[in-house]
């Protein structure tokens, strides 16, 4: 399965942000994970489909990886298709409907992903994994960058991996280069990072110790 690495804009630099994007992609990032946030599913607020609209405009090549953090969903899946996202990631209680919520952004020509956070279960996956592009496992309770990852969440993508294993698993939180391997190894291919590459001065060295510590995972 594809390795990818995904930076999370939401430690970047805010007033340079098409910069900070462009920085990123040049140092070798295979994707931009854009967190939005609306103080009521989660407790922050942070960027609408405005922003992505107009990094799109920026950079029309880069894959923009919108993870909502959202309730209601449905009006902003439509919105964040319009405004060039290629992958949208929804969480099951954001909304009513999860099914009807995948199958639109899939017909809006997104790939699709259901998030799951720390403390869900997945059982929820067996009747949703024919809409399903990746699962999006969550692990630091969503809301803000820069927390510590929960170990707990090792076991749960160990065994998602086991029972879906043609399945893309993708990490959120708190992945960093002392926990890359250990993730990829219990069945992850895909990672979003964010403090992790923000907070360090050279996003080409950090990304490719990244890549560096995959690849000694077994
Ligand atoms: C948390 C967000 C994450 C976060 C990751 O709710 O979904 O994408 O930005 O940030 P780090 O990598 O700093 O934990
Ligand atoms: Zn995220």
């Amino acid at each position: 399965m594809k390795t990818l690495i995904a930076p999370s804009i939401l430690s970047a630099d805010m007033t340079r942000l098409g910069e900070e994007v462009e920085s990123v992609l040049a140092a070798g990032a295979d994707m931009i994970h854009f967190d939005v946030m609306d103080n009521h599913y989660v407790p922050n607020l942070t960027l609408g489909p405005l922003v992505c609209a107009a990094l799109h405009k920026r950079l029309p090549d880069a894959v923009l990886d919108v993870h909502l953090m959202v309730s209601p969903v449905d009006p902003l899946i439509q919105s964040f298709a319009e405004a060039g996202a290629r992958r949208i990631a929804i969480h099951p209680d954001a909304g009513v409907h999860t099914e009807r919520s995948l199958a639109l952004i899939q017909d809006l020509q997104c790939e699709a992903g259901l998030a799951l956070n720390p403390g869900d279960g997945f059982d929820v996956l067996e009747w949703l994994q024919h809409r399903l592009d990746f699962v999006l496992i969550m692990t630091v309770n969503p809301g803000f960058g820069g927390q510590k990852l929960l170990p707990s969440c090792i076991a749960k993508i160990e065994q998602i991996h086991a029972r879906y294993p043609s399945l893309p698993i993708c990490i959120d939180g708190g992945v960093g280069i002392s926990n890359i391997a250990t993730l990829a190894q219990a069945g992850a291919s895909q990672f979003v990072a964010g403090s992790a590459i923000f907070n360090t001065n050279n996003y080409a060295e950090t990304i490719s110790a990244l890549r560096h510590a995959l690849s000694s995972a077994p």
